[in-house]
C-alpha cells in the first residue's frame, strides 16, 4: 500500500556537484531524505515503469537510505529497481549498470572520499540515463522542488532482504539485487589484457592495493586476486567498514602515508594503488616514485593503445582547467583534440557522450574513459597494469621516458582548509579585481604574461560556465591557478595550483616543491594567502 505523507521544505537542499552532501544527523532528520528523494522524483518526467538503480559507498546510513529509496521507488510508479548487494555499488560500477541495464536513472549515495560515521558526511546523488550525474538543470529542478514540497509517496512495506542476490517483488516493483561486482569485473576484462596481466602477477609482480575500508575492498579482491591471480593480500583494508575505520577514505599522500612509505621503503613493491570511499579516484605510486594525477592522466593517454579496448587510439583527451598540461602535450603528438573544462567530472559528460574524447582526468585523482560516465579509480589503476605488462619496465621507467619525450610538469596543489568562508571569499574578490594589472609585471624575477578567471564555452551544448578558477600565467609556461572548493561542508577550502614546465632535455629529476618554490612565494606575494587565510601554510600538500 502507497502512504502520502505530508510535509515541510528544509532549506538547505541544494545539490552541488556531487549531489547533496551533509553530515550524517542532518540526514537523519525526520523525512529530510524522504524530500529530498521525492524532489529527485519530481523533478523527473517519465520513469513509470522504467528502472531505477540503487547502491552506495556502504558509509553509515547507507542501509537505512537504501531502504526508503526502494519504498520510495516503488510508490512512485518505478518498474524495477536494481540494486547492488547489501546496498554497495561503487560510483563507476553505478554507472556501468544504469548504462548497461538502460535504466532511466540512478540513485548513489556517497560522499565520496569525505569521512563517515554517526558525525562524518553522507550523500545522495542522481545519475541520469548515460551513466553519469545530472546536469545542472537537472539538479536545479530538484533544489525547486525541494523548496515547494508538500508531500512524499513511500509504499508501506516491511524491510527489503538486500543481502541475497534475488529477484524480488517489492510493492508491485521488481526489485533486483544483484552481485555489485560481477558486471563491473566483466566489462573490465573486456578493455584490459588479463592475460597479460596475469603473467605479470605469475612472473612475481607485487603490487599493493589499499583499498582504504572503502567500497573498493570487494571489487578488488574479486578483479585483482581472484580474476588476475594477484597473491593473497595484494588488497588491503579491504572490508568496507561504516566509518572507514575512522580514517579519511582520500587516496592522497596525506590520508594514504602507510601505503606511499612502504612504496618509497627498501622493500617497496613494484606498483602500488589505492582509491576512496566511493571508487572513482585513484592513487598511483611505483616503487620510489609518485605519479601526480596529471602526469598519470598524460602517461595513460600516451600508452592506452597498448590495452585492447584502446587498441584504435584515441580520440581526444579532456582535462579539468587546474589539472596540469602535462596530457596536452601527449593530445599535441598523437594529433588528437585537447579540451580544458571546470572542475568536476559532469563537465566531460557532453564530450563523451558527443566522441569527442576517450580519455578524460581531473588533477584531483579522477581519471576514466568513455566505458562510463564516472571517473573510475580501478579502471586507472588496471590501465597502469595493463601498460606495465605490456611494455615490462617499471612505473620509474615509464616516467622517466615520457619526461625525456614531453618535458615535465612539475606539478604540486596547495589545500587550505576550513578557512573562514568571508575571508576566502574576500580574497578571490580582492584577487580578480586585481587581474587587469598583473599582465607584464614581474613577481620575483618572473614576468606574469596573463591572468584571467577562467570560463568554459561548452563545445557541444554552447553553455557557458564562468567563474571557473583564477590563472596567472607565467612566461615560459608556468602558472598559478587559485579557486575555491565546491564540495566542502565546512568552511572554506582555498586551492592553490602550482605548475611548471620543464623541457624534455632539462632536470627531471628535482623534489617536487622545491622545484615550485618561487612559484609558491609568489603565489603569497599576489594574492595574499597567509594574510587573508589567517594561515601561514596549508593543510594538506599534494
Ligand atoms: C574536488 C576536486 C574535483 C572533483 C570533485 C569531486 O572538487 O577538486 O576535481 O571533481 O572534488 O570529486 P572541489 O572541492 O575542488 O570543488
Ligand atoms: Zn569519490
Amino acid at each position: 500500500m502507497t502512504k502520502t505523507i505530508a510535509t515541510q521544505p528544509f532549506d538547505d537542499q541544494k545539490p552541488g556537484t556531487s549531489g547533496l552532501r551533509k553530515k550524517v544527523p542532518v540526514f537523519q532528520q525526520p523525512h529530510y531524505v524522504e524530500n529530498f528523494v521525492q524532489s529527485i522524483f519530481d523533478a523527473l518526467e517519465g520513469f513509470e515503469g522504467e528502472t531505477l538503480v540503487l547502491g552506495g559507498d556502504g558509509r553509515y546510513y547507507n542501509r537505512e537510505v537504501i531502504q526508503k529509496v526502494i519504498a520510495m521507488a516503488a510508490a512512485n510508479g518505478f518498474g524495477r529497481l536494481i540494486v547492488g548487494q547489501e546496498g554497495i555499488l561503487s560510483t563507476p560500477a553505478a554507472s556501468h549498470i544504469i548504462r548497461k541495464y538502460k535504466a532511466f536513472g540512478g540513485i548513489i549515495l556517497s560522499a565520496s572520499h569525505n569521512p563517515g560515521g554517526p558525525q562524518g558526511d553522507f550523500g545522495i546523488k542522481y545519475n541520469v540515463g548515460n551513466g553519469g550525474p545530472a546536469p545542472e538543470k537537472v539538479t536545479d529542478a530538484i533544489y525547486q522542488r525541494s523548496k515547494a514540497i508538500t508531500r512524499y509517496k513511500i509504499a508501506d512495506i516491511a524491510a527489503v532482504d538486500i543481502d541475497t542476490v534475488a529477484t524480488l517483488d517489492v510493492a508491485g516493483m521488481t526489485v533486483d539485487v544483484i552481485d555489485p561486482v560481477a558486471d563491473y569485473a566483466q566489462m573490465m576484462e573486456g578493455l584490459f589484457d588479463f592475460d597479460a596481466i596475469r603473467k605479470l602477477f605469475k612472473s612475481g609482480f607485487r603490487m599493493r592495493f589499499d583499498a582504504m575500508h572503502a567500497v573498493t575492498g570487494p571489487y578488488a579482491k574479486e578483479i585483482f586476486e581472484h580474476r588476475l591471480g594477484a597473491p593473497d593480500h595484494t588488497a588491503r583494508n579491504y572490508h568496507p567498514l561504516p566509518d572507514f575505520g575512522g580514517h579519511h577514505p582520500d587516496p592522497n599522500l596525506v590520508n594514504a602515508k602507510p601505503l606511499y612509505d612502504e612504496m618509497m621503503g627498501p622493500d617497496a613493491p613494484d606498483f602500488g594503488a589505492a582509491s576512496d570511499g566511493d571508487g572513482d579516484r585513484n592513487l598511483i605510486i611505483g616503487r620510489g616514485i609518485f605519479i601526480t594525477p596529471s602526469d598519470s592522466l598524460a602517461m595513460l593517454a600516451a600508452n592506452a593503445h597498448l590495452a585492447p579496448g584502446y587498441s584504435d587510439g584515441l580520440k581526444g583527451i579532456a582535462r579539468s582547467m587546474p589539472t596540469s598540461g602535462a596530457a596536452d602535450r601527449v593530445a599535441e603528438k598523437l594529433g588528437i583534440g585537447m579540451y580544458e573544462t571546470p572542475t568536476g567530472w559532469k563537465f566531460f559528460g557532453n564530450l563523451l557522450d558527443a566522441g569527442m574524447v576517450t580519455i578524460c582526468g581531473e588533477e584531483s585523482a579522477g581519471t576514466g574513459s568513455n566505458h562510463v560516465r564516472e571517473k573510475d579509480g580501478l579502471w586507472a589503476v588496471l590501465l597502469w597494469l595493463n601498460i606495465l605488462a605490456v611494455r615490462g619496465e617499471s612505473v620509474k621507467e615509464i616516467a622517466r621516458k615520457h619526461w625525456e619525450i614531453y618535458g615535465r610538469n612539475y606539478y604540486t596543489r596547495h589545500d587550505y582548509e576550513e578557512v573562514d568562508a568571508t575571508r576566502a571569499n574576500r580574497m578571490i574578490e580582492e584577487l580578480r579585481a586585481k587581474l587587469p594589472s598583473l599582465a607584464g609585471t614581474t613577481v620575483r624575477g618572473m614576468k606574469i604574461e596573463r591572468a584571467d578567471d577562467f570560463s568554459y564555452h561548452d563545445p557541444v551544448d554552447g553553455s557557458v560556465s564562468e567563474h571557473q578558477g583564477i590563472r596567472i600565467f607565467f612566461e615560459g609556461g608556468a602558472r598559478l591557478v587559485l579557486r575555491l572548493s565546491g564540495t566542502g561542508t565546512s568552511g572554506a577550502t582555498v586551492r592553490l595550483y602550482v605548475e611548471r614546465y620543464e623541457v624534455a632535455t632539462g632536470r627531471h629529476d628535482l623534489e617536487t616543491q622545491a622545484a615550485l618554490a618561487d612559484l609558491i612565494a609568489a603565489a603569497d606575494d599576489i594574492a595574499g594567502i597567509r594574510a587573508h587565510t589567517g594561515r601561514d601554510r596549508p593543510s594538506v600538500i599534494t
